[in-house]
């Protein structure tokens, strides 16, 4: 019944039914003997109790039907189980990093992004690392779920049939950021996506850019580019500008200048603006160009 053709997405939706219909068997069949019981041996119905001996035969099918019934279920539970942890040889390999409150993907050649671009009817198998908090990759349409945890190394792997694009989700509670830690699985035809993917490889390395490091590094999932306020301060208009800080309990004035921007990426602990919680994490994998490109990006965001 399931060949290794079966992806994870077939493979749970027919367990999945399976079950469902099992057990909804048993639920009517359940509750209308219990309901004919019931009016059957009313004491009205049946005012003098009857002392029943046994019946062989009736308690050998009641013991071996669930046997036979549950240990089905647990195989195929088992084939689905193995199904999903069962990686084809020929799965595209992708890494994903799980970092307060952003996915990033990283593709064979280095190619780095926020989104998940990948081609339709083709294996695709994601490594997991955190750097930081338990999160877990979740994609509802894949039926496909799975934890990063700091210092371990998890995966898992599907297979999109249809063209289109799908949500991915964390579902691990992580932190203040954790509902907005989304992100988006592109799947395209396999023409559309080897033309993007070899585009991209043949690009120059280019000097990081400052505004797409503030999305890919997770920066605007608590700081706005706009003066709104989300979990942190927005960073509009901040450089050079005057601002009330906490320095280890001590309320002072500082203003924004290149090194209090470093200081804040790299130990956002140390000054923390008044009235928010200083729950930033360090952004210790950014390298110093990096960060002097988020620096000079700040300059402009006027
Ligand atoms: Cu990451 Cu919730």
């Amino acid at each position: 019944m399931f060949g290794r053709s079966y992806t994870p997405i077939g493979m749970s939706d027919v367990i999945f039914l399976g079950f469902l219909v099992i057990c909804l068997v048993l639920l009517v069949g359940i509750t209308v003997t219990m309901v004919y019981f019931i009016i059957r041996y009313s004491r009205k119905r049946h005012p003098q109790a009857e002392q029943i001996p046994g019946n062989i035969p009736l308690e050998i099918i009641w013991t071996v039907l669930p046997t036979v019934l549950v240990l089905g279920m647990f195989y195929y539970g088992w084939v689905g189980f193995k199904t999903l942890r069962q990686v084809p040889g020929d799965a595209l390999q992708i890494s994903v990093t799980g970092r307060m409150w952003t996915w990033t993907f990283e593709y064979p050649n280095g190619l780095k992004a926020n989104t998940l671009k990948v081609p339709v009817k083709k294996a695709v198998n994601l490594n997991l690392i955190s750097a930081d908090v338990l999160h877990s990759f979740f994609v509802p349409a894949f039926r496909i779920k799975e934890d990063a945890v700091p210092g371990m190394k998890t995966y898992l792997w599907f297979q999109a049939e249809r063209e289109g694009t799908y949500d991915v989700f964390c579902s691990e509670y992580c932190g203040t950021g954790h509902s907005g830690m989304l992100s988006k699985i592109e799947v395209v035809s396999q023409d559309v996506f080897d033309q993007w993917y070899a585009g991209e490889t043949a690009k120059p390395v280019k000097a990081p850019d400052g505004a797409a490091l503030v999305v890919s590094a997770g920066c605007t999932g608590c700081h706005s580019l706009d003066g709104s306020r989300i979990v942190g301060p927005s960073l509009k208009g901040i450089f050079g500008e005057k601002t009330h800080v906490l320095t280890d309990g001590v309320e002072r004035d500082i203003v924004v200048d290149e090194d209090y921007i470093r200081r804040s990426l790299l130990e956002p602990g140390k000054d923390v603006v008044e009235g928010y919680p200083a729950i930033m994490p360090a952004q210790t994998q950014l390298s110093a160009e990096e960060i002097d490109a988020i620096i000079d990006y700040l300059k402009t965001l006027k």
